[in-house]
C-alpha cells in the first residue's frame, strides 16, 4: 500500500488535487469533510452533531472523525493500493491515532504533501467557491475562523510529519495542471525509490 496525506488550509486546492490523482494512482480518497458533510445531509446523530462545529468554522472533537476513518479502514480493507487522507489528520492526537490505526494493519503513512497557499488567496478562493458551492461554511465570517483554527491545531501536524522525514511542501498557487504535476514529481520519485 501507499499512504498520502494532502495537508493545506481550507481552499488550498485538497479536493481538487485529490481528484486527479485518485485517477492517476488508482488510490482511495477518504476526506472527512466530505464524510463528515454526508452524514449532515443524511442528518445522522453524528451529522447533526457535526453541523454546529462546521457552521461555526470549528473542528469536529478528535474521537468522532477518528472514529469515522477507523471504520473507513475496515470497510476497504482489502481492496485499495493506497489511501490519499484529505483534511485528515487535522490535530497531532489524530496524527498519532492514524499512526496507530496504520500500524494495527501493518501499514504506515508513506508521504505528506502540504500545499502552501496565501491567506489572501484562500479567503478568494473560498468566497468565491461560495457563490456556487451551497457550502454552509464558504462565507467570510466561517471562512476567517477556519483558517484561525487551521494555524492553532492544524499547522502542527505538519512538524509531526516532518521531524518523521515525511514533509514534502509544494506551492498551491498556479494553475492546477502544474500543480498536479509538481505533487506527481514528489510521489513518483517517492515511490519508486520504496518499491526498488
Ligand atoms: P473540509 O471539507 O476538509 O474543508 P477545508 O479543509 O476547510 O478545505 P476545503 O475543502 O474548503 O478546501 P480544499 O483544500 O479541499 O480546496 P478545494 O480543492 O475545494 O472540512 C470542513 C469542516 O469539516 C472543517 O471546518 C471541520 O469542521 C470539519 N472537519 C473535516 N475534517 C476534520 C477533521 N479531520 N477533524 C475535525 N474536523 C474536521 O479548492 C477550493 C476552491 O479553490 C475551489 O473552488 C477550487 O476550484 C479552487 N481552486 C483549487 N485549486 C486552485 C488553483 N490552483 N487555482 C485557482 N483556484 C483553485
Ligand atoms: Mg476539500
Amino acid at each position: 500500500m501507499y499512504n498520502l496525506i494532502l495537508f493545506g488550509p481550507p481552499g488550498s486546492g485538497k479536493g481538487t488535487q485529490s481528484d486527479l490523482l485518485i485517477q492517476h494512482y488508482g488510490l482511495l480518497h477518504l476526506a472527512t469533510g466530505d464524510l463528515l458533510r454526508s452524514e449532515v445531509s443524511k442528518k445522522t446523530t453524528l451529522g447533526l452533531e457535526a453541523q454546529k462545529y462546521i457552521d461555526n468554522g470549528q473542528l469536529v472533537p478528535d474521537e468522532v472523525v477518528i472514529g469515522m476513518i477507523d471504520s473507513k479502514l475496515d470497510e476497504h480493507k482489502d481492496s485499495v493500493k493506497g489511501i490519499i487522507f484529505d483534511g485528515f489528520p487535522r490535530t497531532v492526537e489524530q496524527a498519532a491515532a492514524l499512526d496507530k490505526l496504520l500500524a494495527d494493519r501493518n501499514t504506515e503513512i508513506h508521504q505528506m504533501v502540504a500545499l502552501e497557499v496565501s491567506e489572501d488567496v484562500l479567503t478568494q478562493r473560498l468566497l468565491q467557491r461560495g457563490e456556487v458551492s451551497g457550502r454552509s461554511d464558504d462565507n467570510l465570517e466561517t471562512i476567517t475562523k477556519r483558517i484561525v483554527e487551521y494555524k492553532s491545531k492544524t499547522e502542527p501536524v505538519a512538524n509531526y510529519y516532518k521531524e518523521r522525514g515525511k514533509l514534502s511542501a509544494i506551492n498551491g498557487v498556479g494553475a492546477i495542471e502544474e500543480i498536479f504535476n509538481s505533487i506527481k514529481s514528489v510521489l513518483d520519485t517517492h515511490l519508486s525509490s520504496i518499491t526498488q
